[in-house]
């Protein structure tokens, strides 16, 4: 074990053996934040980028070099990494940026009245008619969270792919398990994420040539500020270490998928590859 002054930590052996240049986005917080700390601790050097300044001068202070952007932002966030990286290759681009917000598609039962007035007679009808209507499917918020979960991918390996290249190394990606199947309430953040699934699949081929490698990440629940708002039972979650340490031994594995925990995703993903009507019972059943 050797002893890494910046950090006050012991190295992991296999860790400190090459060190590497490592770029985080959602380095402020939850998962992101977990790897900025256990890469620093092992000797890397890391740039963490992120909006929450506060934090950014935390990191800083432990050894890591900060960049502040708004990442929906593509001008801001194609500036703001190149020109604190100037000539640097990257080894590692790790983007964890993201949100999670639920659709909640709800009716309510009106009742509308409407007045009527017979000139004639000069009588006055009032007319009444009980309707259903359906609130919550707001687009506003959908778009919101495409322009985060996918919107700071594009714009962050947008801004890093030159710097992939120079140094032929791994662009990593954050998905979620929860595109496997259709989970109620996720339709904003599971269209993202299959979206990101997509995206990363396909950049995985044409990347390919370039000699720059391509994983997806595949996590199940894990405890965050992004899943401390979730109010039903998550399976099998995880703590921000044991997914920072799934994560860098993937990578260092050179994995395509890493996926994690595999006693949630396995299931999942066998699931979603069966007809609709056996989702669609597990989801009566998880809905009541
Ligand atoms: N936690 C889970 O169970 C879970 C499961 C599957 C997948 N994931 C994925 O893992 C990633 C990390 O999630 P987490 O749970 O660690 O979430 P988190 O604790 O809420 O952290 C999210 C990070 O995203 C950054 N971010 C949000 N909007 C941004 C923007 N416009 N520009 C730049 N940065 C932005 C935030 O930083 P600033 O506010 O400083 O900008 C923050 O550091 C996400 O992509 C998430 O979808 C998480």
């Amino acid at each position: 074990m050797t002893y890494n002054y910046l950090t006050n930590q012991y190295l992991v052996t296999s860790e400190r053996q090459m060190t590497k240049r490592i770029l985080i986005t959602g380095a402020t917080s939850g998962i992101g934040y977990q790897l900025v700390i256990d890469y620093l601790n092992a000797g890397h050097y890391v740039y963490a980028v992120g909006r929450n300044q506060t934090v950014l001068q935390q990191l800083k202070q432990l050894g890591a070099m900060i960049i502040i952007a708004d990442l929906t932002d593509r001008n801001q966030a194609i500036d703001s990494i190149q020109n604190m990286l100037q000539q640097t290759p990257l080894d590692v681009v790790i983007c964890c940026a993201g949100i999670c917000q639920y659709v909640d598609i709800t009716h309510i039962n009106s009742t509308h009245t409407t007045n009527s007035s017979n000139s004639a007679s000069q009588t006055i009808n009032t007319m009444s008619s009980a309707s259903s209507e359906l609130l919550g499917f707001d687009s506003a918020k959908i778009m919101d969270v495409m322009n985060t979960n996918f919107g700071t991918l594009v714009h962050t390996i947008e801004a890093v792919l030159p710097y992939l290249q120079q140094s032929k190394g791994r662009l990593v990606a954050l998905g979620s398990a929860s595109a496997f199947v259709p989970f109620v309430r996720a339709e904003a953040y599971a269209s993202s994420k299959s979206a990101v699934h997509y995206l990363i699949k396909t950049l995985q081929l044409s990347l390919k040539p370039y000699d720059i490698d391509v994983s997806l990440v595949i996590p199940g629940f894990v405890d965050t500020p992004m899943t401390a708002q979730n109010d039903f039972d998550m399976p099998f979650l995880q703590t921000v270490e044991q997914a920072s340490q799934a994560i860098r031994k993937g990578i260092e594995n050179g994995e395509d998928v890493i996926e994690f925990p595999k006693r949630l995703t396995v299931p999942l993903k066998t699931l979603g590859m069966l007809p609709n009507v056996v989702w669609e019972r597990v989801s009566d059943r998880l809905n009541k």
